[in-house]
């Protein structure tokens, strides 16, 4: 054997190997040498999932016959003025995605400059190349390529349904298409148009929004929190889905740097990183982020298709990444997704004959012991009323010590929202005081019903609860450490050994979280004190669950890694579980509270803790508008 130059050809089909995968990738390069070009309008074709014919048609700067050959030459390209791989400004800079094309399919490329007669042809099958002929053509660019990979046969067999093709040449465009609002784009597959985005209007950062909301729908942008920071010359913008608005699979993660869309681990990681509290690990948030660095901080010349980045810095990335996105969700508050109410709405079906008129509710209805009336009579409370139980919030002796036991000092200390108390006036004019609304009501003791200025709001009171069980813990944690509330009559819990000896091995941990254990001999606990902001809690259930926790998750987990799960455990314990009875107070002072923290609109899984329904939705529902 001896060692010789391998043909042109050869050369080229082999760099094919690695960067046209499939349709979508020829489509991907093609598309951006018409984004580089400086297209405005790009329309794609493709036939039988690309296998037939892809056709790409810009509007872009063109080429003259001189530069046609060239283009399909290797590594002859228009984008490396300077010979400086560390300077980046174009999507393409490698001169290889055409010779690889044309080396394994029939090309031909029909180009016209803006100051040329005429545009030309350039034909090339299999990487043989024809004479450059005249051709006719507006401005642009249009190239065609037929039967992709029939000089490589082995690769055709690797293809799959023209419908997956598709699917997958229709991702990458969508994904070119969010980083370039700019640009219009089209998609078809010979029959029927798929897609077309026109340029969407704005500064960039509201074009992308426009462009997104084509792109994922109306209800993305519905739920989506805007994201812009900056530092040390690293940009991050883009928009986050809320935690409420989340998918089964990470695939609706658009990322992108520098206009480029790639998938990338680091980036990947900080986003799972940054919702990390407020969604399932099954759960996944959607975004589109764009980060934006100075060209010489990253290295794109590290993935064939050019899909992954490596950063010069890349702690400072994800540092800003999760921050941001962390800072961001801070500050949604107590929003949960729009998209809940439609599920609940489409959920209820009007009932349009009734067998028989529906029995007249028998009024009065028993009041609950001690509360503060029963749904009818709370319809409309006196503005009275409702400021009395707004006062009581402030923990105090009598009829409310459940309250201030439930919410403890933080309780008073937090301010109400707009720190202005409720005004006298007609209900409806209180309920517009606060987002989540007045209470009006509990229904099987599980459900808060409030009524906002402009629909009703539906709580889960129990999430709700476990969620500011949750946000407390982590804040506290973080400042001076848990409150504690001793027990006036120590608790004795008897366990079997190994359960005892699990709480036991995280006795200080577990202090940390303010709950105080000492042994009793074998198989039996004390329990000293429990968290101050649990209130009223069956203390014995508390401590089984947390044995049974324990013996389930990994051992080299700290507690404060399973926060998330202890507090969910304490929160089951505690006085605002589902199935209790709440006062009016109660009621009005966990809607408070839940507009005063943050992240409370979801509970620790990333489902809802309450639902909202506008009053145009009612209406609609019972055919009033
Ligand atoms: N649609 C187009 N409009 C105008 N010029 C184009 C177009 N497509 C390609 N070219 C020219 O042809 C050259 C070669 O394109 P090709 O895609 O092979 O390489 P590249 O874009 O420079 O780098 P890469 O291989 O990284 O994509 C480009 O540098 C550009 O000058
Ligand atoms: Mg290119």
């Amino acid at each position: 054997m001896t060692i010789r130059r391998l043909p042109d050809t050869l050369v080229n089909q082999i760099a094919a190997g690695e960067v046209v995968e499939r349709p979508a990738s020829a489509v991907k390069e093609l598309v951006e040498n018409a984004i580089d070009a400086g297209a405005m309008h790009i329309d794609v074709t493709m036939v039988d999932g690309g296998k037939a014919l892809i056709l790409v048609q810009d509007d872009g700067r063109g080429m003259g016959p001189d530069e046609l050959p060239l283009a399909v030459e290797r590594h002859a390209t228009s984008k490396l003025p300077d010979d400086d791989l560390f300077d980046i400004g174009f999507l393409g800079f490698r001169g290889e995605a055409l010779p690889s094309i044309a080396s394994v399919s029939r090309m031909t490329i029909t180009s016209r400059t803006a100051d040329a007669d005429s545009a030309w042809m350039l034909a090339i099958d299999a990487g043989l190349r024809q004479p450059v002929e005249p051709a006719a053509m507006p401005k642009g660019t249009r190239v065609e390529v037929r039967d992709l990979f029939h000089a490589t046969p082995a690769r055709l067999k690797f293809l799959k349904a023209a419908r997956t093709e598709l699917q997958h040449a229709q991702d990458m465009l969508q994904r070119l298409a969010m980083a370039h609002p700019a640009v219009a784009f089209s998609l078809s597959d010979g029959t029927r148009t798929l897609f077309r985005y026109h340029a969407a209007p704005g500064d960039l950062f509201d074009a992308r929004l426009g462009r997104l909301a084509a792109v994922l729908g109306r209800d993305f942008a519905d739920n989506a929190l805007a994201v812009d920071t900056e530092r040390e010359g690293l940009r991050l913008r883009g928009h986050i889905g809320l935690p409420t608005y989340n998918r089964g699979n990470a695939q609706q993660q658009y990322l992108f740097v520098n206009g480029r869309p790639v998938k990338d681990r680091l980036l990947q990681g900080a986003v799972r990183g940054a919702y990390q509290d407020y969604l399932a690990h099954d759960r996944h948030p959607v975004l589109a982020l764009y980060l934006d660095v100075p060209p010489r901080e990253v290295d794109v010349n590290v993935h064939p298709a050019k899909a992954e980045v490596r950063f010069r810095d890349s702690a400072l990335v994800r540092g800003l990444i999760v921050s941001a996105l962390r800072h961001t969700l801070d500050q949604a508050g107590h929003r949960a997704s729009t998209s809940i109410a439609g599920t609940a709405l489409d959920a209820l079906q009007p009932v349009h004959q009734l067998a028989a008129p529906l029995a007249p509710p028998r009024l009065p209805l028993p009041l609950p012991h001690g509360g503060a009336g029963s749904l009818w009579s709370q319809a409309r409370p006196s503005s009275g009323q409702i400021n009395r139980a707004l006062q009581a919030q402030a923990p105090q002796a009598g009829g409310f010590e459940d309250l201030g036991a439930v919410f403890g000092a933080a309780y008073s200390a937090a301010p109400l929202p707009q720190g202005r108390p409720l005004p006298e006036g007609p209900a409806d004019e209180q309920a517009s005081a606060f987002p989540l609304g007045v209470a009006r009501g509990q229904v099987h003791n599980t459900y808060i019903v409030a009524q906002t200025s402009d629909g009703i709001v539906i709580v889960d009171q129990h999430a709700a609860h476990e969620r500011l069980v949750y946000e407390r813990m982590k804040t506290a944690l973080a400042d001076s450490g848990l409150k504690r509330q001793m027990l006036l009559i120590p608790e004795v819990v008897e366990l079997d050994e190994p359960a005892c000896d699990r709480l036991l091995a995280r006795r200080e941990e577990l202090e940390n979280l303010g709950l105080v254990l000492e042994a009793f001999g074998a198989g039996v606990l004390v329990v000293r004190e429990i968290p101050a902001l649990l209130g009223d809690t069956d203390v014995i259930g508390l401590v089984r669950d947390l044995a049974d926790d324990l013996a389930e998750w990994d051992q080299a987990l700290s507690l404060q890694d399973r926060l998330a799960d202890v507090c969910a455990t304490m929160a089951c314990h505690g006085s605002v579980r589902a199935g209790r009875r709440l006062n009016q107070a109660e009621m009005d002072g966990l809607l408070r509270q839940m507009e005063a923290t943050p992240h409370s609109g979801q509970c620790n899984h990333g489902r809802p803790t309450y639902v909202e329904l506008k009053l145009k939705d009612i209406e609609k529902l019972f055919g009033r508008r």
